[in-house]
C-alpha cells in the first residue's frame, strides 16, 4: 500500500512536473513565434578596412528577407525604414529575397522593392531561396529569373557574378558580387573579371553563403558580407544553434577573421517557418573606416 502511495506520489510529481515543462516549452515556442522572430535588433559594427578610407562610410546590411506567409511585406518594411533611418551611404542585401517564390505575388514585390532603392543606392545578391539547383529540388524557382527580374526591376545593381565600383565620401569602392554557392551558378571568376587582385581601391565582396570564402581565396577582396545562416536562427543556451546550413560555423555570425581578411554575417531579416530563440532578426549597420 505504501509503495504504492509513494508511486502515486511520483507519479503525480511527475505529472506537474512534465505539464510544466509542456507550459515552458509551450510558451517558449509562443515567444519564438510572435514575439522575437518580429523583435528587430540594429547593430553597429566598426569594421577597419585593410586599406583605409578616406572618410567613414556606413553600409545597411540587410539580409534573407524571406518574404513568405510567415514573413510579411510590413515587418520587411520596418526593418528596411529602420535601416534607411540610419542614414547609409548604400545598402546592400545579401541574398534570400524569398523563401518559395511561387506562392507570392512578385510584381508587389517589385513595387515594396523600388521603395526602398529609389531612396538610396541599393546592391542585391541572390540566396540560394532565389533560384536555382538548390531551390529547384525543394519546390521553389527553378531558375534565377524571376528574382534577377524582379530586382532589376526594382531597381537593384544586382551583382549576379559580376562587379561594379561606386564613388563614395571614403573613396572609390569595388563591389563583386557572386550568386549563390548551391544555385548552380556561383561563378567567381566572372565576378572577379578585371578586378584587380592588389587594387589601390578596398574591395567588398557580397556572397550570400559565409562558406562560399573556401572558393574566393585566389581573388583580392577585403571584407565578404554574407547572410544566410539567419545566426542558427534558434539557439540553444550554452549549446549554441542545433541546425546550421554551413560547414565552417565560425562564420554563423558576426564579424569574423578569415586570414588576412574579414567576413561579416548578419543573422537576416525573416525566418523560416515564422520563428526565432534566441537569435533576434537584425539591421546590421557597418561603419567602415
Ligand atoms: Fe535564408
Amino acid at each position: 500500500m505504501r509503495k504504492l502511495e509513494k508511486f502515486g506520489k511520483m507519479t503525480r510529481r511527475g505529472f506537474f512536473g512534465l505539464g510544466l515543462a509542456g507550459l515552458s516549452g509551450l510558451g517558449g515556442l509562443g515567444y519564438g513565434f510572435l514575439v522575437e522572430s518580429r523583435w528587430l535588433e540594429v547593430s553597429r559594427v566598426r569594421i577597419k578596412l585593410p586599406k583605409s578610407l578616406k572618410a567613414p562610410i556606413r553600409i545597411a546590411h540587410l539580409s534573407d528577407l524571406h518574404w513568405s506567409s510567415f514573413v510579411s511585406l510590413s515587418f520587411i518594411e520596418k526593418a528596411i525604414e529602420i535601416g534607411l533611418g540610419q542614414n547609409p551611404d548604400f545598402v546592400c542585401v545579401t541574398g534570400d529575397f524569398v523563401t518559395a517564390g511561387d506562392e507570392m505575388e512578385l510584381d508587389e514585390y517589385t513595387r515594396f522593392l523600388r521603395g526602398l532603392s529609389s531612396r538610396v543606392t541599393t546592391f542585391g545578391v541572390l540566396g540560394n531561396h532565389d533560384g536555382g539547383s538548390w531551390s529547384k529540388v525543394r519546390g521553389g524557382y527553378r531558375t534565377t529569373a524571376q528574382v534577377s527580374n524582379l530586382l532589376d526591376n526594382a531597381g537593384f545593381t544586382l551583382l549576379s557574378n559580376r562587379s561594379t565600383t561606386i564613388d563614395t565620401k571614403g573613396g572609390r569602392l569595388t563591389l563583386v558580387g557572386t550568386d549563390d554557392l548551391r544555385s548552380g551558378s556561383f561563378r567567381p571568376s566572372a565576378a572577379f573579371k578585371g578586378v584587380e587582385k592588389k587594387a589601390a581601391a578596398a574591395t567588398i565582396l557580397l556572397a550570400h553563403n559565409p562558406d562560399s570564402k573556401d572558393y574566393v581565396g585566389n581573388w583580392g577582396w577585403d571584407l565578404m558580407l554574407s547572410g544566410h545562416t539567419h545566426g542558427g536562427q534558434i539557439v540553444v543556451p550554452f549549446l549554441g544553434a542545433p541546425v546550421v546550413p554551413v560547414r565552417d560555423r565560425r562564420y554563423i555570425a558576426g564579424l569574423n577573421p578569415w586570414k588576412d581578411r574579414l567576413i561579416y554575417t548578419t543573422r537576416g531579416v525573416g525566418n523560416l517557418l515564422g520563428i526565432r530563440l534566441n537569435c533576434r532578426p537584425q539591421i546590421s549597420i557597418l561603419d567602415l573606416a
